[in-house]
């Protein structure tokens, strides 16, 4: 019953075209870039009139919040653990972007419940009403809990530096994912990139690697430069794009997020394809 009720509630949103794209920023080697990435594509995606939220899923080991120079009170965890409400773990930096911080100071790494993936799927559909877009800036490396959210999600956005074993560590976690879902969307950055055409490079051979090897097709997103005024304002705990908006960064940001804000999501068929039903299906799926 309750199923059905849901099956219908989200046959409507999509008939009105309501519900948000999910988007796992992953990698495949740590420190590329993923958190200096999500925080200004959101705000990127922000200009260009989209509703965004960042979903810090590095728990424990958060950072989107000292990257927006934010302090807020609760994180995440105190969402799952039940202990306070999905609106009161949303933060609002002071430039107006949405924020669900992951927790910082190692605060035991989570071992995720049944219950606990009962809030969060909970969580998700809600945010899935109030926004277009959904970040989940992901951790490095693959714990299961984080595997099934990005099993989950509709797309996946890959950053990769130029260097060969960031590109190899990126080709091992998108065959990874594919290998469990096969369906879904990979979009490619190249991160750091010294030379236009190195970065390029680096986006074909992973897009070559993939459809070589495993016959998927990927879109290459673009590439960010190597670039000072990301150090810089990652001291200054300010994103770039506010801080330094004409800086080559910032201008390609601009550039990346236009042309995905611009990809329309074709609509899924069943409620089995969306973000929820797998969600659901994961976690009904011998958790516990
Ligand atoms: N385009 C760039 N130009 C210069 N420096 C950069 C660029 N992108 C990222 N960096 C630097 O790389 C470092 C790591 O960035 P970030 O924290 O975003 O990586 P991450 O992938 O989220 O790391 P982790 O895997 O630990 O979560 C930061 O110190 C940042 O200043
Ligand atoms: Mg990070």
């Amino acid at each position: 019953m309750r199923d059905q009720a849901e099956a219908l509630r989200l046959k409507m949103l999509r008939a009105q075209g309501g519900l948000a794209r999910s988007i796992a920023v992953v990698s495949g080697k740590g420190g590329v870039g993923k958190s200096n990435f999500s925080t200004n594509f959101a705000y990127a995606l922000q200009n260009c009139g989209k509703k965004v939220i960042i979903v810090d899923m590095d728990i424990g080991m958060g950072n989107i919040h000292i990257l927006l120079g934010a302090s807020p009170a609760y994180s995440l965890k105190d969402y799952v653990s039940g202990q306070k409400t999905l609106q009161e773990v949303i933060t609002m930096d002071t430039e107006g972007l949405a924020f669900i911080s992951g927790g910082s100071g190692l605060d035991s790494v989570l071992d995720w419940s049944e219950e606990m993936f009962n809030r969060l799927l909970e969580a998700f559909g809600q945010l899935q009403q109030e926004y277009d877009f959904i970040l989940f800036d992901m951790g490095a490396g693959a714990t299961q809990s984080s595997i099934d959210l990005i099993i989950a999600v509709d797309e996946v956005i890959v950053i990769s530096t130029t260097e060969p074993t960031s590109i190899t560590d990126a080709y091992s976690m998108m065959k990874f994912i594919y290998l469990k879902d096969p369906e879904k969307r990979f979009h490619l950055v190249s991160n750091r990139v010294a030379k236009q055409e190195e970065g390029l490079e680096a986006a074909r051979r992973l897009q070559f690697a993939m459809t070589k090897f495993l016959n998927k097709e990927t879109t290459i997103l673009g590439f960010l430069p190597e670039d000072p005024a990301v150090h810089t304002s990652v001291v200054a705990q300010k994103p770039f794009l506010l801080y330094y908006p004409d800086a080559p960064v910032s201008r390609k940001m601009k550039t990346i997020a236009t042309a995905f804000a611009g990809i329309t999501r074709e609509l899924e068929t069943s409620r089995e394809q969306s973000f929820l039903g797998r969600l659901k299906s994961l976690f009904s799926r011998g958790r516990g």
